[in-house]
Protein backbone atom coordinates (compact mmCIF):
# COMPACT_ATOMS: atom_id res chain seq x y z
CA UNK A 1 0.00 0.00 0.00
CA UNK A 2 1.74 3.66 -1.66
CA UNK A 3 -0.16 6.82 -0.02
CA UNK A 4 0.83 9.83 -1.16
CA UNK A 5 0.09 13.56 -0.48
CA UNK A 6 0.56 16.59 -2.34
CA UNK A 7 1.63 19.87 -1.06
CA UNK A 8 3.73 17.76 1.54
CA UNK A 9 6.19 20.79 2.50
CA UNK A 10 3.26 22.83 3.24
CA UNK A 11 2.05 23.55 6.87
CA UNK A 12 -0.63 20.99 6.27
CA UNK A 13 1.04 18.58 4.49
CA UNK A 14 4.03 18.26 7.51
CA UNK A 15 1.41 17.38 9.82
CA UNK A 16 0.22 14.64 7.51
CA UNK A 17 3.17 13.63 6.92
CA UNK A 18 4.60 13.07 10.86
CA UNK A 19 1.42 12.13 11.40
CA UNK A 20 1.26 9.05 9.12
CA UNK A 21 4.57 7.98 10.02
CA UNK A 22 3.51 7.22 13.43
CA UNK A 23 0.58 4.62 11.74
CA UNK A 24 2.24 3.22 9.23
CA UNK A 25 5.93 2.17 8.05
CA UNK A 26 8.01 5.47 6.15
CA UNK A 27 8.67 3.36 3.34
CA UNK A 28 4.26 3.24 2.34
CA UNK A 29 4.79 6.78 2.14
CA UNK A 30 5.02 9.28 -0.70
CA UNK A 31 5.57 12.78 -0.40
CA UNK A 32 4.68 14.91 -3.75
CA UNK A 33 6.22 18.44 -3.10
CA UNK A 34 6.97 21.28 -5.63
CA UNK A 35 10.93 21.45 -4.41
CA UNK A 36 11.90 18.09 -3.39
CA UNK A 37 15.37 20.21 -1.47
CA UNK A 38 12.81 21.28 1.07
CA UNK A 39 11.53 17.77 1.64
CA UNK A 40 14.66 16.02 3.43
CA UNK A 41 14.08 16.13 6.64
CA UNK A 42 10.37 14.53 6.11
CA UNK A 43 11.82 11.20 5.93
CA UNK A 44 10.32 9.46 3.25
CA UNK A 45 10.57 9.13 -0.08
CA UNK A 46 9.96 12.60 -2.02
CA UNK A 47 9.03 13.19 -5.49
CA UNK A 48 9.19 16.06 -7.49
CA UNK A 49 5.11 16.58 -8.02
CA UNK A 50 4.13 20.36 -9.30
CA UNK A 51 0.42 21.22 -10.03
CA UNK A 52 1.53 23.23 -12.72
CA UNK A 53 3.67 19.60 -15.03
CA UNK A 54 1.33 17.08 -16.07
CA UNK A 55 4.26 14.77 -17.04
CA UNK A 56 5.88 15.24 -13.82
CA UNK A 57 2.63 14.41 -12.21
CA UNK A 58 2.17 11.09 -13.83
CA UNK A 59 5.77 9.96 -13.18
CA UNK A 60 5.24 11.33 -9.44
CA UNK A 61 1.80 8.86 -9.16
CA UNK A 62 3.41 5.64 -10.73
CA UNK A 63 2.38 3.09 -8.33
CA UNK A 64 0.53 5.18 -5.35
CA UNK A 65 -2.50 3.76 -4.12
CA UNK A 66 -4.57 6.21 -2.12
CA UNK A 67 -3.69 10.24 -2.42
CA UNK A 68 -4.55 13.11 -0.46
CA UNK A 69 -4.27 16.11 -2.35
CA UNK A 70 -4.07 18.75 -0.69
CA UNK A 71 -5.58 22.50 -1.55
CA UNK A 72 -3.07 24.44 -3.64
CA UNK A 73 -2.10 27.76 -2.23
CA UNK A 74 -2.43 29.53 -5.56
CA UNK A 75 -5.70 30.71 -5.73
CA UNK A 76 -7.12 31.94 -9.28
CA UNK A 77 -5.00 28.78 -10.04
CA UNK A 78 -5.85 26.03 -8.35
CA UNK A 79 -8.92 24.12 -10.62
CA UNK A 80 -6.38 23.75 -13.22
CA UNK A 81 -4.04 22.42 -10.72
CA UNK A 82 -5.98 20.21 -9.17
CA UNK A 83 -7.61 19.25 -12.70
CA UNK A 84 -4.14 18.28 -13.46
CA UNK A 85 -3.61 16.16 -10.38
CA UNK A 86 -6.69 14.47 -10.61
CA UNK A 87 -5.99 13.68 -14.46
CA UNK A 88 -2.45 12.33 -13.48
CA UNK A 89 -4.28 10.25 -10.89
CA UNK A 90 -6.47 8.33 -12.96
CA UNK A 91 -3.79 7.78 -15.86
CA UNK A 92 -1.31 6.19 -13.10
CA UNK A 93 -4.59 3.71 -11.48
CA UNK A 94 -4.64 5.60 -7.92
CA UNK A 95 -7.70 4.07 -6.07
CA UNK A 96 -8.67 6.66 -3.74
CA UNK A 97 -8.20 10.70 -3.79
CA UNK A 98 -8.78 12.40 -0.66
CA UNK A 99 -9.56 16.16 -1.06
CA UNK A 100 -8.80 19.40 1.34
CA UNK A 101 -12.19 21.13 0.42
CA UNK A 102 -13.89 23.61 2.13
CA UNK A 103 -17.04 23.90 4.92
CA UNK A 104 -20.24 23.35 2.95
CA UNK A 105 -18.60 24.14 -0.14
CA UNK A 106 -21.80 23.88 -2.17
CA UNK A 107 -23.70 26.38 0.05
CA UNK A 108 -21.27 28.77 1.54
CA UNK A 109 -21.16 32.46 0.87
CA UNK A 110 -17.52 32.27 1.13
CA UNK A 111 -16.17 33.01 -2.69
CA UNK A 112 -12.79 31.09 -1.75
CA UNK A 113 -15.48 28.19 -2.37
CA UNK A 114 -15.16 28.54 -6.03
CA UNK A 115 -12.55 27.31 -6.92
CA UNK A 116 -13.37 23.90 -4.36
CA UNK A 117 -16.62 23.39 -5.90
CA UNK A 118 -15.06 22.72 -9.05
CA UNK A 119 -12.23 20.21 -8.07
CA UNK A 120 -14.97 18.04 -6.10
CA UNK A 121 -16.70 18.41 -9.64
CA UNK A 122 -13.84 16.98 -11.20
CA UNK A 123 -13.23 14.23 -8.79
CA UNK A 124 -16.75 13.30 -9.14
CA UNK A 125 -16.54 13.27 -12.93
CA UNK A 126 -13.20 10.92 -13.23
CA UNK A 127 -14.81 8.10 -11.57
CA UNK A 128 -11.75 7.59 -8.67
CA UNK A 129 -13.35 6.49 -5.51
CA UNK A 130 -12.95 10.30 -3.91
CA UNK A 131 -13.18 11.35 -0.23
CA UNK A 132 -14.05 15.52 0.45
CA UNK A 133 -12.68 16.81 3.42
CA UNK A 134 -14.48 20.26 3.48
CA UNK A 135 -11.98 21.38 6.30
CA UNK A 136 -13.14 24.88 7.98
CA UNK A 137 -10.98 27.76 9.31
CA UNK A 138 -7.80 26.81 10.72
CA UNK A 139 -8.10 28.59 14.08
CA UNK A 140 -4.44 29.41 13.49
CA UNK A 141 -5.48 31.94 10.64
CA UNK A 142 -6.01 34.13 13.36
CA UNK A 143 -2.15 33.74 14.66
CA UNK A 144 -1.45 37.06 13.61
CA UNK A 145 -4.18 38.63 15.37
CA UNK A 146 -3.04 36.94 18.57
CA UNK A 147 0.00 38.08 18.06
CA UNK A 148 -0.85 41.33 17.37
CA UNK A 149 -3.46 42.11 19.80
CA UNK A 150 -1.76 43.39 23.16
CA UNK A 151 0.78 45.45 20.31
CA UNK A 152 -1.92 46.83 18.05
CA UNK A 153 -4.83 47.81 21.21
CA UNK A 154 -6.87 45.02 19.66
CA UNK A 155 -8.62 43.12 17.33
CA UNK A 156 -10.79 44.47 13.95
CA UNK A 157 -11.98 42.53 11.23
CA UNK A 158 -15.41 42.09 9.10
CA UNK A 159 -16.71 39.02 10.31
CA UNK A 160 -19.23 40.79 12.59
CA UNK A 161 -20.45 38.04 15.03
CA UNK A 162 -21.04 35.32 12.80
CA UNK A 163 -19.57 32.21 14.66
CA UNK A 164 -16.55 30.09 13.94
CA UNK A 165 -16.33 26.37 14.13
CA UNK A 166 -13.22 26.49 14.18
CA UNK A 167 -10.39 23.68 14.83
CA UNK A 168 -6.77 23.30 14.40
CA UNK A 169 -4.20 22.47 11.94
CA UNK A 170 -3.22 18.88 13.18
CA UNK A 171 -6.88 18.05 14.20
CA UNK A 172 -7.72 18.49 10.41
CA UNK A 173 -4.24 16.52 9.61
CA UNK A 174 -5.48 13.53 12.12
CA UNK A 175 -8.48 13.33 10.30
CA UNK A 176 -6.68 13.32 6.75
CA UNK A 177 -5.10 10.42 8.53
CA UNK A 178 -7.93 8.49 9.64
CA UNK A 179 -9.61 8.76 6.06
CA UNK A 180 -6.03 7.42 4.39
CA UNK A 181 -5.13 4.80 6.79
CA UNK A 182 -9.00 3.70 7.30
CA UNK A 183 -11.77 1.57 5.37
CA UNK A 184 -14.93 2.46 4.37
CA UNK A 185 -14.57 6.82 3.75
CA UNK A 186 -15.15 6.06 -0.69
CA UNK A 187 -17.09 9.07 -1.56
CA UNK A 188 -18.18 10.43 1.37
CA UNK A 189 -18.29 14.13 2.04
CA UNK A 190 -17.13 14.72 5.68
CA UNK A 191 -17.86 18.27 7.02
CA UNK A 192 -14.94 19.28 9.34
CA UNK A 193 -15.03 21.65 12.03
CA UNK A 194 -14.19 22.02 15.71
CA UNK A 195 -16.21 21.40 18.13
CA UNK A 196 -16.46 25.16 19.76
CA UNK A 197 -17.61 27.88 17.83
CA UNK A 198 -16.69 31.15 19.03
CA UNK A 199 -17.04 34.87 17.86
CA UNK A 200 -14.21 37.37 16.52
CA UNK A 201 -15.44 39.23 20.61
CA UNK A 202 -14.81 35.72 22.00
CA UNK A 203 -11.36 35.52 20.38
CA UNK A 204 -10.58 38.90 21.68
CA UNK A 205 -12.11 38.26 25.42
CA UNK A 206 -10.04 34.71 25.48
CA UNK A 207 -6.65 37.32 24.67
CA UNK A 208 -8.05 39.13 26.98
CA UNK A 209 -7.79 36.72 29.77
CA UNK A 210 -5.32 35.01 28.79
CA UNK A 211 -3.13 38.06 29.10
CA UNK A 212 -4.56 40.57 31.53
CA UNK A 213 -4.79 43.40 29.23
CA UNK A 214 -8.31 44.87 28.02
CA UNK A 215 -8.57 43.79 23.69
CA UNK A 216 -11.78 44.55 21.97
CA UNK A 217 -12.87 43.39 19.06
CA UNK A 218 -13.73 46.13 16.25
CA UNK A 219 -15.99 45.37 13.27
CA UNK A 220 -15.45 47.72 10.12
CA UNK A 221 -17.08 47.20 6.74
CA UNK A 222 -15.67 44.94 4.30
CA UNK A 223 -14.30 47.28 2.05
CA UNK A 224 -12.88 49.35 4.96
CA UNK A 225 -11.32 46.37 6.17
CA UNK A 226 -9.92 45.44 2.67
CA UNK A 227 -8.32 48.94 2.83
CA UNK A 228 -6.52 48.35 5.93
CA UNK A 229 -4.94 44.68 5.08
CA UNK A 230 -3.92 46.25 1.84
CA UNK A 231 -1.88 49.32 4.45
CA UNK A 232 -0.69 46.45 6.10
CA UNK A 233 1.21 45.68 2.20
CA UNK A 234 -0.78 42.98 1.59
CA UNK A 235 -1.87 42.26 -2.04
CA UNK A 236 -4.75 44.06 -3.29
CA UNK A 237 -6.08 40.79 -4.08
CA UNK A 238 -5.72 38.94 -0.66
CA UNK A 239 -6.29 41.64 1.54
CA UNK A 240 -9.64 41.54 -0.70
CA UNK A 241 -10.05 38.23 -0.32
CA UNK A 242 -9.52 37.87 3.16
CA UNK A 243 -12.21 40.86 3.87
CA UNK A 244 -14.74 39.04 1.32
CA UNK A 245 -14.29 36.03 3.65
CA UNK A 246 -14.95 38.10 6.72
CA UNK A 247 -18.13 39.27 5.16
CA UNK A 248 -18.89 35.08 4.78
CA UNK A 249 -17.84 34.43 8.37
CA UNK A 250 -20.25 37.02 9.34
CA UNK A 251 -23.42 35.51 7.85
CA UNK A 252 -22.61 32.13 9.15
CA UNK A 253 -20.06 30.33 6.17
CA UNK A 254 -18.02 28.96 8.81
CA UNK A 255 -20.48 27.37 11.53
CA UNK A 256 -20.59 23.98 11.56
CA UNK A 257 -22.01 21.95 14.65
CA UNK A 258 -21.71 18.58 13.06
CA UNK A 259 -19.00 17.51 15.27
CA UNK A 260 -17.53 15.06 12.31
CA UNK A 261 -14.15 16.43 13.13
CA UNK A 262 -13.95 15.09 16.70
CA UNK A 263 -15.95 12.15 15.58
CA UNK A 264 -13.55 11.26 12.61
CA UNK A 265 -10.51 12.10 14.97
CA UNK A 266 -11.57 10.02 18.59
CA UNK A 267 -10.97 12.69 20.54
CA UNK A 268 -11.83 16.74 20.71
CA UNK A 269 -10.61 18.90 18.63
CA UNK A 270 -8.05 21.55 20.02
CA UNK A 271 -9.72 24.25 22.18
CA UNK A 272 -9.70 28.41 21.05
CA UNK A 273 -7.82 28.77 24.52
CA UNK A 274 -4.61 26.00 23.46
CA UNK A 275 -4.43 27.64 20.13
CA UNK A 276 -4.45 31.35 21.76
CA UNK A 277 -1.65 30.40 24.57
CA UNK A 278 0.55 28.62 21.91
CA UNK A 279 0.69 31.65 20.33
CA UNK A 280 1.18 33.88 23.18
CA UNK A 281 4.13 31.94 23.89
CA UNK A 282 5.89 33.03 20.97
N1 LIG B 1 -8.86 25.83 6.16
C1 LIG B 1 -8.17 26.94 6.26
O1 LIG B 1 -8.35 27.75 7.19
C2 LIG B 1 -7.12 27.24 5.26
C3 LIG B 1 -6.28 28.36 5.43
C4 LIG B 1 -5.29 28.59 4.49
C5 LIG B 1 -5.16 27.76 3.41
N2 LIG B 1 -5.99 26.68 3.25
C6 LIG B 1 -5.90 25.75 2.11
O2 LIG B 1 -5.34 24.54 2.61
C7 LIG B 1 -4.10 24.27 1.96
C8 LIG B 1 -3.13 23.69 2.96
O3 LIG B 1 -2.95 24.60 4.02
P1 LIG B 1 -1.48 24.93 4.56
O4 LIG B 1 -1.67 25.67 5.80
O5 LIG B 1 -0.64 23.69 4.56
O6 LIG B 1 -0.94 25.92 3.42
P2 LIG B 1 0.57 26.17 3.02
O7 LIG B 1 1.47 25.97 4.20
O8 LIG B 1 0.61 27.47 2.31
O9 LIG B 1 0.89 25.00 1.99
C9 LIG B 1 0.45 25.06 0.66
C10 LIG B 1 1.10 23.92 -0.08
O10 LIG B 1 0.71 23.99 -1.47
C11 LIG B 1 1.87 23.74 -2.22
N3 LIG B 1 1.78 24.28 -3.57
C12 LIG B 1 1.45 25.54 -3.94
N4 LIG B 1 1.53 25.64 -5.27
C13 LIG B 1 1.93 24.43 -5.73
C14 LIG B 1 2.22 23.92 -7.02
N5 LIG B 1 2.13 24.68 -8.12
N6 LIG B 1 2.59 22.63 -7.12
C15 LIG B 1 2.68 21.84 -6.03
N7 LIG B 1 2.45 22.28 -4.78
C16 LIG B 1 2.09 23.56 -4.65
C17 LIG B 1 2.98 24.43 -1.46
O11 LIG B 1 4.24 23.98 -1.90
P3 LIG B 1 5.60 24.56 -1.27
O12 LIG B 1 5.80 23.82 0.03
O13 LIG B 1 6.62 24.24 -2.30
O14 LIG B 1 5.40 26.03 -1.08
C18 LIG B 1 2.63 24.00 -0.05
O15 LIG B 1 3.17 22.73 0.21
C19 LIG B 1 -3.68 25.61 1.36
O16 LIG B 1 -2.86 25.42 0.23
C20 LIG B 1 -5.01 26.22 1.00
O17 LIG B 1 -5.52 25.70 -0.22
C21 LIG B 1 -6.95 26.41 4.17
Amino acid sequence: MTIAITGATGQLGRLVIAKLKAKLPASEIVALVRDPAKAADLGVTARAADYTKPAQLAEALKGVDKLLLISSSEVGQRATQHQNVIDAAKQAGVKLIAYTSILHADSTPLGLAVEHRATEAALKAAGIPYVLLRNGWYTENYTAAIAGAVPNGGIVGAAGDGKISAASRADYAEAAVAVLTGNGHENKIYELAGDTAFTMADLAAEVSKQTGKSIAYSNMPEAAYADLLKSFGLPDAFASLLAESDTGTSKGGLFNDSRTLSKLIGRPTTPLSTVVATVLKG
